[in-house]
């Protein structure tokens, strides 16, 4: 028996649950060189702004304890060029298409997703309410339900294709914002982004980071990821793509328990590239060693205390 390793996201079906996360593999092109991104359940973008961003000046990368941080700043192409340049390569691509967005301010997010709701090869968007490296949009938007619940509204206006609401894991509790991209009118919520972390240079006494202040990633987040997963899993009807510090199929199946769809691996492309490749293999490994026909049996079902 060759286990079912299909998923649906809203009205999307992908190949296999693993997605990679925004910002660890641009816009596709390098990842390609390691593998064909046909592999991959679903391919996400860097976070698209109206206008280009250069982003924060070096450093804007440190390792952590078990992970790194980054204060990038959103640095991309911008919506014109990412529509003249990168949708030609997306569009060869036989992977589903998800693009993510950024903005500094509602018109922003609006104006991106309109415009991109008339590229038809752009399958969903995931709207990045999330980022802690920008002083305005972002984390702003994600800390607040009814800003949440408004960004949600307005760019479901402009797209009619599936929207993913990326969280933070910033708030006291997660569930509560979770439930105002819903009633913005979210089909998916994908969840964590980074989680706002710092690093000083004891010699110099400077901070690591131009920023000051990055993100955390990597797998120290991923006790948190998993517990933000259970409570919104007990919290939305919506499908959730679990994301943090996921690594190898044990971590899927861990996420997937918890109520995840689908997941996303970020940081650990960084180390290791071909790494999506060798958890859908060891992922259908692991569901024929318990005879599960389908993937789609680990969702929600952790067995709890
Ligand atoms: C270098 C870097 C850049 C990132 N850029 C973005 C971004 O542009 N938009 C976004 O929504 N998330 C961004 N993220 C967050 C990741 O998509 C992901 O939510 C987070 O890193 C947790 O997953 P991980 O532990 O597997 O990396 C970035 C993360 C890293 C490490």
């Amino acid at each position: 028996m060759t286990p079912d390793l299909k998923v649906k996201l809203g009205s999307v079906e992908l190949n296999n649950p693993i997605m990679t996360a925004s910002g660890c593999c641009g816009y596709g092109e390098e990842l390609a060189q390691a593998f064909p991104l046909s592999r991959l359940g679903a391919l996400v973008t860097k976070s698209i702004t109206r206008e280009p961003r250069l982003g924060h000046p070096s450093p804007r990368t440190v390792e952590a304890a078990s992970g790194m941080l980054n204060a990038i700043g959103l640095a991309n192409v911008g919506l014109d060029c990412f529509i003249s340049d990168k949708v030609p390569f997306l569009e060869k691509q036989d992977t589903t298409i998800v693009v993510n967005v950024a903005g500094s301010s509602i018109g922003d997010y609006v104006e991106v997703c309109a415009r991109l709701n008339d590229v038809p090869r752009v399958d969903m968007i995931e709207v990045n309410i999330s980022c802690p490296n920008v002083k305005e949009g972002g984390i702003e938007i994600g800390t607040d339900p009814t800003m949440t619940e408004k960004t949600i509204a307005e760019v479901r206006r402009v797209f009619s294709r599936p929207i993913i609401a990326k969280l933070t894991p910033n708030v006291t509790d997660i569930s509560v914002v979770a439930r105002a991209a819903e009633a913005g009118g979210a089909d998916i919520l994908s969840l964590i982004n980074t989680l706002v972390g710092t690093s000083i240079d004891f010699n110099t006494w400077r901070p690591r980071l131009t920023n000051n202040r990055g993100g955390l990633s990597g797998p120290a987040i991923k006790p948190v990821a998993l517990a933000a997963v259970d409570r919104v899993y007990q919290s939305t009807n919506l499908p959730l793509i679990g994301i943090g510090g996921i690594a190898s199929a044990m971590d899927v199946v861990e996420f997937m328990l918890v109520g995840a769809t689908a997941v996303q691996i970020g940081t650990s492309l960084f180390k290791d590239p071909q790494g999506p490749v060798n958890i859908v293999r060891d992922l259908k490994e692991y569901l024929k060693q318990r005879n599960l026909s389908s993937v789609t049996k680990l969702i929600g079902q952790v067995r709890k205390y």
